[in-house]
């Protein structure tokens, strides 16, 4: 089976989210499909190093179509993506195995006899210093999903994806895991990928929210907003615009407000 054309691009970590030496992730004119179905069209995207990048779409759009293309789990028969050669990717489910202690399924991989220093040092990253030693079984569902992030980060990911990684934790604890990721954004600076269907999550967290639609980029929104992003009559014309690329109404104003005041309340379905 043919391969796609993956790069390593090598890129160290910086401030500004602007490409220092080309793009972090190129896919030109792209296509997928599952036997008659067309999923992806045609799709052009470019994603910079350092930029967090947010991608919103139906149900069944082809999000994690994407996101595993670009992680290398579909095949790109020949055709024209680039991507780093560090990927990591963290999904819905933690996917931890649950006959190894955190810190093994943390390390799951890692060449070296300092496997486990490293494994320790992103786990404190997530504050999970004091659950090494434990089964997985023994975490809460946000825990686990620290763990999965920790996996991701021991490798040093120059592109993270992330799979709606928030989607099956409880609100408060989603909260919780935003500010987490964004820490560890900053501190690490790699590309990132965020599958959501949640149109707040996306504006709070990213510089650039995409929308996927008929198999192609249908909507491309920066977010220019200084973070820590609050409730703000910006906030709501960019919700409003991106709602409307996905085909929803805008909710009514005394609707929207409560939004506002509870993020993470209307979501695509
Ligand atoms: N391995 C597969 N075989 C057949 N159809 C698939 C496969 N993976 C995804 N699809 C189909 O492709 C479409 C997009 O799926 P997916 O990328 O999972 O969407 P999303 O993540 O946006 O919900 C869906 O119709 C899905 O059924
Ligand atoms: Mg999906």
């Amino acid at each position: 089976m043919a391969q796609a054309t993956i790069h390593s691009l090598n890129t160290a970590p910086t401030e500004s989210a602007q490409p220092a030496c080309g793009p972090a992730v190129r896919l030109r004119n792209f296509s997928r499909q599952f036997g008659d179905t067309t999923v992806l069209r045609k799709l052009d995207l470019d994603i910079a190093p350092g930029e967090f990048v947010a991608l919103l779409g139906r149900s069944g759009s082809g999000k994690t179509t994407l996101l595993r293309t670009l992680a290398g789990l579909d095949p790109a028969e020949s055709q024209d993506v680039v991507t780093p050669g560090r990927r990591a990717v963290v999904f819905q489910d933690p996917r931890l195995l649950p006959w190894k202690p955190v810190w093994r399924n943390v390390a799951l991989g890692l060449p070296g006899g300092d496997a486990r220093d490293r494994a320790r040092a992103a786990l404190i990253e997530v504050g999970l210093g004091h659950r090494l030693d434990v089964w997985p079984a023994t975490l809460s569902g946000g825990e686990a999903q620290r763990a999965a992030l920790a996996r991701a980060l021991v490798r040093e990911p120059e592109l993270l994806l992330l799979d709606e990684p928030f989607a099956a934790v409880d609100a408060l604890t989603r909260i919780r895991m935003h500010d987490l990721v964004l820490s560890l954004w900053r501190a690490h600076r790699p590309a990132v990928l965020l599958v959501t269907h949640d149109v707040d999550e996306a504006i709070t967290l990213a510089d650039r929210v995409l929308v996927l639609d008929e198999g192609r980029i249908a909507g491309d929104e920066r977010i220019r907003l200084a973070r820590p992003r609050q409730a703000s009559a910006e906030f709501q014309s960019i919700r409003q615009r991106l709602l409307g690329r996905l085909g929803l109404e805008p909710p009514a104003p005394a609707q929207a407000a409560e939004l506002i005041a509870f993020p993470g309340g209307e979501a695509v379905s």
